[in-house]
């Protein structure tokens, strides 16, 4: 899972190009590289490690062109190397690829047979040497870029220059996102539209199948059958203050001061005086949600978390049935489909390839309808789901979640309403609700202002190899983001537990070297994990406790840190936010790469 990007301009593409890398380094970023149309050759430079190398060489090497294409990657096939860095050349072709070859094996030993020779260990240079293969018969890169396709499976975003064509650029895509920026004077294509934010705000996305060439005066799509076909232009404005980190140390840190303000985005236009609008999803929502007997989420990483305090919001409030799966397990254990079930998936990005093909699959599938809580709203799951509910959280670049987890939740507390409201249930709770959700911002921003004391017990996480963070109820899926968090950017190992489970195994890793992390709200389960706590302190467990007003537990090793009040029902929102700055303020103090850990990526298009 890469990022891909090509130029085809009246300027000099190549400083272009390397901003609209850094754009997309949230989808990789263990090698960079570019080619670069020139007179008789392609320039073609790969650098290990991040974007910044790269421009630091292309600033050194100053090479010239108006047609190219670039890529920063994230290692599927063949470790972070120069060698497996794109873009892959075989003979006069240059490609950048996003996504997956899985017949690549064979293929490989196919082209090795006819005579090629492969430089690295990835999938993606089968694609260099097949368009390679297909030029000799067609003589033209469009013509082999529509046979080499038909030979590939899996997913994929390619563009592809040739020598022979120093205006055209020829793209293709097949479930992995790519689209046309469209300039004047000049086109371009990428995986997100975020890469182009500088250059234009007119985008044609290309659906699974298309193929196009781009050239700096137009564009034309394929389809299919190779039949020209028109596809519409999007206009998107992203602000350019979106994507930069401004007065903040990290896009982490911005991203976690942002959260009044997006989830006050996410609720905007929502809520009546005292109950939820009617049709928040999307033109007849309410009449289907009227229907509803079960609900099942999909979703992947921190989004997964979010569907699982959904759950309990879904069975208090609209009291309704609910699973939850993982994406990546949910198509594999064929899933019996109840009548009357939504499909919901939930995603940052709403490219995440694993989410994406659980939906395709549940299309397949007798689910009553599709819905998605996503934060891009041109993204594919956006667009393939059949109601959808935009957080509107703006760019999260960090590539540990925060401002999305925390705007998808207060989307799916808008989803509870509105499906309890389409089947008439808990009336009071929802005119409730409705005036606490529009105070959760002020609460969020309350909670922030608790940074400072959080910063006291940094040292004493900072140093630790392991980490236990207990919860129970809603609070569960909460400490499982917190320990998320933590391992993301610190590399801490935290593990979460309910806290009723403790004695059952991991009570036996407690001694004074690991801090145990619990959050303790004021609610029905108080009680009961207050008596796991004190397990916790018996065995000489030093205790990092979040929790309400009245404290009741004693702590002689740890701290107790008060929360703000809040809603009952509102509170894993809350709950949440002293966790990220937690795991934020102790990766600061290990000097981590904390908006880019290591090994991971922000956006996972490769199942
Ligand atoms: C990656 C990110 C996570 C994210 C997950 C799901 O692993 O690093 O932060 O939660 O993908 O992404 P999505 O865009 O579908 O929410």
């Amino acid at each position: 899972m890469c990022g891909i990007i090509g130029a085809a301009s009246s300027r000099n593409v190549g400083k272009l190009l390397v901003q609209g890398l850094h754009k997309m380094e949230y989808r990789g970023y263990d090698s960079a590289g570019i080619a670069l149309h020139q007179k008789d050759n392609i320039f073609n430079l790969r650098t290990l490690g991040k974007v910044s190398l790269l421009e630091d060489e292309m600033i050194e090497q100053r090479p010239k062109s108006k047609l190219g294409i670039a890529h920063t990657r994230w290692a599927t096939h063949g470790k972070p190397s120069k060698k497996n860095a794109h873009p892959h050349a075989s003979g006069e072709v240059n490609i950048v690829h996003n996504g997956i070859i899985e017949n690549y094996l064979e293929l490989k030993e196919k082209l090795i047979q006819a005579g090629y020779t492969f430089e690295s260990e990835t999938d993606s240079e089968v694609i260099a040497h097949l368009l390679h293969q297909h030029l000799q018969s067609k003589g033209d890169l469009l013509a082999a870029m529509h046979e080499a396709i038909k030979e590939l499976d899996g997913a994929f975003a390619i563009a592809a220059i040739h020598i022979k064509d120093k205006n055209r650029l020829v793209v293709a895509r097949n479930k992995s996102p790519l689209l046309i920026g469209v300039g004047l004077e000049e086109n371009f294509a990428a995986s997100d539209p975020l890469a182009l934010s500088q250059l234009t705000n007119e985008f044609v996305f290309l659906e699974d199948g298309d193929i196009a060439e781009i050239t700096k005066e137009s564009y034309q799509v394929f389809d299919r059958k190779n039949s020209p076909i028109s596809r519409e232009v999007t206009e998107i404005d992203i602000a350019v203050n979106a994507v930069t980190k401004g007065e903040y140390s990290h896009f982490m840190e911005k991203e976690i001061y942002e959260q009044p303000n997006a989830v006050a985005n996410t609720i905007d236009g929502k809520l009546g005086d005292n109950d939820v609008l009617d049709n928040i999803f999307g033109l007849g929502s309410s009449e289907v949600f009227s229907k509803i007997k079960r609900i099942q989420f999909v979703a992947c990483g921190t989004s997964l978390h979010a569907g699982k305090v959904g759950r309990f919001w879904f069975e208090q409030i609209a009291q309704i049935p609910c699973y939850v799966d993982f994406a990546s397990e949910y198509r594999y254990r064929d899933p019996l489909v109840e009548e009357g079930t939504l499909f919901v998936t939930i995603s940052q990005s709403g490219e995440t390839a694993d989410t994406l093909a659980a939906l395709r699959y549940a299309q397949e599938k007798d689910y009553l309808s599709t819905l998605s809580i996503c934060n891009v709203p041109t993204s594919s799951l956006a667009r393939e789901s059949e109601h959808v509910l935009f957080t509107n959280a703006g760019p999260e670049i960090g590539v540990a979640s925060t401002k999305a987890f925390t705007t998808q939740l207060a989307g799916l507390m808008l989803l509870a309403m509105s499906i309890a409201k389409s089947l008439n249930k808990d009336q009071q709770n929802r005119k409730k609700l409705v005036h606490e959700l529009r105070n959760l911002p002020k609460v969020i921003e309350e909670t922030l202002k608790l940074s400072n004391e959080i910063m006291n017990i940094v040292p004493n996480i900072a140093d630790k190899h392991n980490a236990l963070f207990l919860g129970r109820g809603m609070f569960f899926p909460i400490v499982q983001e917190g320990a998320l968090k933590l391992k993301e950017i610190s590399y801490i190992h935290a593990e979460a537990y309910p806290a009723g489970e403790l004695k059952h195994g991991p009570l036996a890793l407690v001694d004074d070297q690991i801090p145990v992390v619990a959050l303790s709200p004021e609610n029905t389960l108080t009680e009961k994990l207050v008596s796991n706590l004190e397990e916790v302190k018996a065995r000489g467990g030093t205790l990092y406790v979040f929790g309400g007003e009245n404290a009741k537990i004693k702590i002689e090793r740890g701290e107790y840190i008060q929360m703000p009040e809040c809603s009952e029902l509102l509170a894993p929102i809350i709950y949440t936010i002293p966790l990220q700055i937690l795991a934020y303020q102790v990766a600061c103090q290990r000097g981590t790469d904390l908006d880019q850990p290591r090994n991971l990526a922000k956006s996972v298009t490769v199942e």
